[in-house]
């Protein structure tokens, strides 16, 4: 039976290169994006290439269309086997911390942390029905209170991300928590680290951006989408290895 997976800002960026890489393993990928045009362009380019993906609108702050998307999910199949949580945003690229405000952190967990509680929330009775359902949200040790208090980890720089660090590491909490709760389910959370992929993410950082392309990012978070071996994990080394953990 065909799964189907659902990919949250895969307009572009690590998101299209999951849903691509879901879809050529077999499943139905629906395609989520906040603009109209973007999605159905990156659907239609996923298509053309002779595989099952389908734009759905889907701003993740918006409950409106959360519920719009599962229902029309829930129309045409049924289910949901595989969510990836992977819309993001960074609000503070460049500032001094000192210049970052509470608002810079409502933003940011809007998307980052509201939006994935959101949309796994409303997809939960969905996700109830499939035979085994993979979760994954997209993570960054910059969410890690660990490597955070690890100066020889972070440089200095990237410790100073108030908002994206703060939110990915809420985020990693609601990783644990949905993994814990959903155990006895058979819904299997994780948090991915794809590694330090150059993306439009991080187009305006002042610090390296990285070396990986979107291929080799995808890699865990499609490793962990398609077959996840445990729950309540934090995947992937620096340069993409699944069977690496990152601290929490
Ligand atoms: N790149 C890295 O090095 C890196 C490292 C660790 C973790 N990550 C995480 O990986 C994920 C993907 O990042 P990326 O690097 O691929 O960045 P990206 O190229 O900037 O893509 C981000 C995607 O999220 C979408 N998005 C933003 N706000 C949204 C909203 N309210 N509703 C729905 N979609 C929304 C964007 O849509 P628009 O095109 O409409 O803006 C875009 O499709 C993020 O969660 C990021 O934090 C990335």
């Amino acid at each position: 039976m065909k799964e189907i997976a659902l990919v949250t800002g895969a307009n572009k960026g690590l998101g299209k290169e999951i849903a691509r890489r879901l879809a050529a393993a077999g499943l139905t990928v629906y395609l989520g994006a906040r603009d109209a045009t973007r999605g159905r362009g990156a659907a239609a380019e996923l298509g053309a290439a002779g595989l099952d993906v389908r734009f759905v609108p889907l701003d993740v702050t918006v409950e409106e269309q959360v519920v719009a998307a599962a229902r029309a999910i829930e129309e045409e199949c049924g289910r949901l086997d595989v969510l990836v949580n992977n819309a993001g945003i960074v609000t503070e690229w460049g500032l001094p911390f000192e210049d970052i405000t509470a608002d810079h952190l409502r933003r940011a967990f809007e998307v980052n942390v509201l939006g994935a509680v959101t949309v796994t929330r409303t997809c939960l009775p969905l996700l109830r029905r499939s035979k085994g359902a993979r979760v994954v949200n997209m993570s960054s040790p910059l969410g890690s209170l660990t490597l955070l208090d690890d100066p020889d980890h972070h440089p200095a720089a990237s410790r100073g991300l108030l908002a994206y660090s703060s939110s990915k590491a809420a985020l990693n909490a609601v990783t644990l928590v949905y993994a814990e709760a959903l155990r006895a389910a058979g819904i299997r959370v994780n948090a991915a680290n794809p590694g330090l992929v150059v993306t439009d993410l991080n187009a305006d950082s002042p610090y390296p951006r990285g070396t990986r392309s979107v291929e080799e990012g995808a890699e865990v978070p499609v490793r962990l989408a398609l077959d996840a071996e445990g729950t309540g994990g934090f995947h992937g080394g620096m340069e993409g290895d699944v069977t690496e953990r990152v601290p929490w």
